[in-house]
């Protein structure tokens, strides 16, 4: 079973790839989690995409999430709401000709600095990948707050319930993507 992983920063000590990385630990054997890179997605231009249609790195991301089994979401709060970056990468994935959010096994978690932890962000990601027709798995919610300070000098996550959860996470996307 193939899992894409896409986290919603892209700095080298994200602690939402941290996330990932823990989720990739916390995985059953025969479960490979493979962490996406879509930082070449531009930002999204009407006028590009009428012209020049949908661009080859926006392409091959979707070729890469509709070849997975299901999609494994960690994304921070900014602003009390999705990252611009991240929102606009469902964005262009929108415009694929059968696009991949739909119908595909999806789970969110996130971590932020604040206690809140990304609750109010989640809400508005279910809301657009709702859009999307993602089959999104509902519980557990995984907020992980106060991130920056749960992680070690190696970038390992040290919460272990935070770190339970995220396993729990994981069973849930399993068990839905073989339902
Ligand atoms: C533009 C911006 C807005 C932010 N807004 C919020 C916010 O609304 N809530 C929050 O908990 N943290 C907010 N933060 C702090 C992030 O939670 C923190 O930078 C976190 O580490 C980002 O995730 P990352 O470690 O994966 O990069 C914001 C950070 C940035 C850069």
């Amino acid at each position: 079973m193939n899992i894409l992983a896409l986290s919603g920063s892209l700095r080298s000590t994200s602690t939402n790839t941290g996330l990932l990385r823990t989720a990739i630990e916390e995985a059953p054997k025969n479960v490979n989690i493979e962490i996406a890179d879509w930082s070449a997605v531009p930002i999204y231009n009407g006028d590009v995409e009428a012209e020049d249609g949908v661009p080859a790195s926006v392409i091959a991301l979707a070729d890469q999430m509709r070849g997975a089994d299901g999609l494994l979401l960690s994304v921070p709060e900014y602003n009390f709401s999705i990252p611009g970056g991240f929102k606009n990468m469902t964005d262009w994935i929108s415009r694929v000709e059968d696009q991949p959010f739909g119908g595909k096994p999806t789970a969110i978690m996130g971590a932020a600095a604040s206690p809140m932890g990304t609750g109010r962000m989640q809400y508005e990601l279910r809301k657009v990948l709702g859009a999307l027709n993602a089959d999104l798995v509902l519980k557990p919610e995984v907020f992980v707050g106060l991130a920056l300070s749960k992680f070690d000098e190696h970038g390992k996550f040290t919460d272990d319930a935070g770190r339970k959860f995220i396993g729990t996470l994981v069973e849930a996307l399993v068990t839905k993507i073989r339902a």
